[in-house]
């Protein structure tokens, strides 16, 4: 399997979060079918001709698997990763060094790769392109530019929205993929494979419930199966069913289309402070407290594609589906 080396401790903490749970191999992973589908030939092409794969854009929201499909390209490429993030490269002599120690063939992922900072990013741009670097030597009207030749790599970034990217950065990659949410289906096979590995008991039904209010995402499936397996262990004598997820789910605070705490405020505070809406994603992150990218990114896409809210050119509106989800009269 490929050799995995850390550069950021964000990285290093969520990969080692479950490393059992996550697929390694291309025919192991569920979901994603037009990834899956597309990779398969580029890896298979690149191999036969004894190639790097091209560089690789995956972008969508969180926790919906860029990391793990970067590691799992590695391994059918049978290369090492080097895993690194946006936030954690703040000099461009760091990305020279970061690429200069890549070895031929080798994947560099840079996960959060929209939050590199200019300099840095302009590293990029000879390396993705001619597998090299300029670095300038010597001050003032000595300064000259050396050119250093890099091993052919694959360089794979990861962002949670395409349109944050500049455009040079984003033109230079060969392969942009969304990554969608899972459909519950899809969630609930992740799940019973999961518990298979953590050793848990858990029906068709509770694998379903969990699969209901995991919001699309693998990673929350994974996390609430974990708290699940505790409040089965402890409260009801293990096995984990549909009323065991359901009990404690709600405890967590998740209810059963998946919403969380912060969605509902979401919804609540659209419908008292601002009438339902339409109101501007500043404002209304204004009003919660939170960072408007988060809700941009983590929360709004989700409620919008459940249809509890819609946005419009004057801003979020909120549906007649959140109203009565949250047990209140839909405003004429
Ligand atoms: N664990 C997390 N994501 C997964 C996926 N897409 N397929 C299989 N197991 C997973």
């Amino acid at each position: 399997m490929a050799k995995r080396i850390m550069t950021t401790d964000e990285t290093a903490e969520d990969l080692a979060l479950e490393p059992s749970l996550r697929p390694q191999r291309l025919g192991e992973y569920i979901g994603q079918e037009k990834a899956k589908q597309i990779l398969k030939i580029y890896i298979e092409a690149a191999k036969q001709r004894h190639d790097t794969l091209d560089h690789v854009l995956f972008y969508g929201p969180p926790g919906l698997g860029k990391t793990t499909l970067a590691g799992i390209i590695a391994n059918e490429m049978g290369v090492n990763i080097k895993i690194t993030s946006g936030p954690a490269i703040e000099k461009p002599g760091e990305m020279a060094a970061v690429l200069n120690s890549l070895a031929e063939g080798d994947v560099l992922f840079v996960d959060e790769i929209h939050r590199l900072n200019r300099q840095v990013e302009e590293v990029l741009y000879p390396a993705m392109e001619d597998f090299a670097i300029d670095i300038m030597i010597g001050k003032g009207a000595a300064a000259r530019s050396i050119r250093l030749d890099l091993p052919r790599f694959t360089l794979i970034g990861a962002t949670t929205r395409a349109g944050l990217l500049s455009a040079p950065l984003r033109d230079r990659f060969g392969v942009i993929h969304h990554l969608e949410y899972y459909t519950d289906r899809e969630l609930k096979t992740i799940i019973v494979r999961s518990a298979d590995v953590l050793g848990v008991k858990i029906d068709d039904e509770g694998a379903m419930e969990l699969a209901r209010r995991s919001r699309g995402t693998p990673r929350l499936a994974n996390r609430f199966l974990k708290r699940v397996r505790d409040y089965a262990q402890v409260v009801c004598g293990g096995e984990i069913t549909a009323q065991v997820a359901a009990q404690a789910l709600e405890l967590l605070g998740v209810d059963r289309y998946g919403l969380d705490n912060l969605d509902r405020e979401i919804l609540l505070t659209m419908i008292r402070k601002f009438g339902g809406g339409p109101v501007g994603l500043d404002t209304l992150a204004a009003a919660i407290g939170e960072d408007s990218g988060t809700i941009e990114d983590v929360y709004e896409p989700f409620l919008i594609k459940n249809g509890f809210i819609n946005r419009t050119p004057k801003g979020r509106v909120v549906t007649d589906l959140a109203y009565r989800h949250l047990g209140l009269e839909p405003a004429e």
